[in-house]
């Protein structure tokens, strides 16, 4: 294992859903502070590194969020079991019989989603799907007031997917929960690291952000603290190389490099920076693939939107089973997602920005 593989499997391993992010901001802000020249966070916590000069340009915002889908704690039943909502999207049927850890004031505690035994149900009744409504969380409690006194638990606390990561069978895949988007942190990492040693001719902002999940409410606060002129988010896309999934709903490929979005709910990309990352991929024979999403939504959006705008793209690193206990990404694509992304910043210069800022 390499310190990269050692950085992917403890960003993914850490528990911090959407606005409890405290876990995975104490990873970056380690990893950031002895590359950056100025570390701070915005006023909902998003984690802002700055690589140059104070108040030098072009300005480059490069961004990954830091949360993942999770649920919170709403209710305890009087027999000590907890009813939950979600924070992001889920498939209910993904929440099923799953191990979870609640973030307590006291510490993390284990528990799991119930599932009615098969045994006392009809043919019929097997074949339906559960709601997210019928679930709950068992944390073995024998009472309300157990749950509450001994284990600590309280409405509000968050409650993170429990999964760790796993070196699929001895090869380059890696298996792990969070992949969306602790891959696009560590991408973050790995660059600023590169560029460290050589500066690009630009001020780069790498911004951690919180919140994604549940609307790019931290890219919102931390874009405005940047002011980027230029951003380019990073993310983890959606593989449609697995049994019923089709090249209209998505076009990426685990092992195939990394994708270029041209298209989400949330944002178009800017067509000239569509164009630099082609034709630095070419240059230095990195391979990278489309993606085409009617669904999505990324912090790029909010980026591409602050102040007055900045032309933003949005660079994903091909991932299975999003949104779940268990995706699936290839280290080759993450390396060179680096590469790319690498190659690109040390094109930004003040005349290289202008154009790509400029409508002539
Ligand atoms: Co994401």
């Amino acid at each position: 294992m390499d310190n990269v593989e050692s950085l992917l499997e403890e960003l993914t391993n850490a528990h911090g859903p959407s606005g409890f992010e405290g876990p995975v901001r104490a990873i970056m802000q380690r990893e950031l502070s002895g590359l950056c020249d100025g570390l701070d966070t915005d006023g909902i916590g998003s984690l802002i590194g700055r690589l140059g000069e104070d108040g030098g340009s072009p300005r480059v915002m490069l961004a990954a969020h830091m949360d993942e889908v999770g649920l919170m704690v709403k209710l305890i039943t009087k027999e000590g079991y907890v009813m939950f909502l979600p924070l992001g999207g889920w498939l209910d049927q993904a929440l099923i019989n799953q191990r979870w850890v609640i973030m307590t004031r006291n510490g993390p505690v284990l528990g799991v989603t119930g599932v009615k035994t098969p045994h006392v149900m009809t043919a019929e009744a097997r074949g339906q799907l559960f709601k997210r409504e019928q679930m709950f969380i068992d944390v073995g409690a024998s009472s309300k007031e157990d749950a509450e006194e001994r284990l600590a638990i309280r409405p509000g606390d968050p409650i993170a997917p429990d999964s760790r990561f796993t070196q699929l069978n001895g090869g380059a895949l890696y298996l792990g929960k969070a992949w969306d988007d602790r891959v696009g942190l560590a991408v973050i990492v790995e660059v600023m690291r590169r560029l460290r040693e050589s500066p690009p001719p630009n001020t780069l902002y790498g911004v951690a952000t919180v919140q994604e999940e549940v609307g790019l409410r931290g890219a919102h606060t931390s874009s405005f603290a940047v002011e980027p002129d230029l951003g380019i988010n990073l993310e983890s896309g959606v593989a449609s190389d697995y049994p019923g999934i089709s090249q209209e709903e998505a076009q990426e490929k685990v092992g195939s490099g990394p994708a270029i979005f041209l298209h989400d709910s949330s944002m178009l990309p800017s067509l000239k920076l569509r164009d630099l990352f082609v034709d630095t991929a070419r240059e230095n024979d990195i391979p990278v693939q489309f993606d085409v999403l009617s669904g999505y939504g990324e912090d790029g959006a909010e980026m591409q939107r602050t102040h007055k705008g900045a032309p933003s793209i949005n660079i994903a690193v091909p991932t299975r089973y999003l949104h779940s206990h268990n995706g699936i990404i290839s280290r080759e694509d993450f390396d060179r997602t680096v590469d790319l992304v690498e190659a690109v910043i040390r094109k930004l210069d003040a005349d290289t920005v202008r154009e790509l800022k400029s409508f002539d």
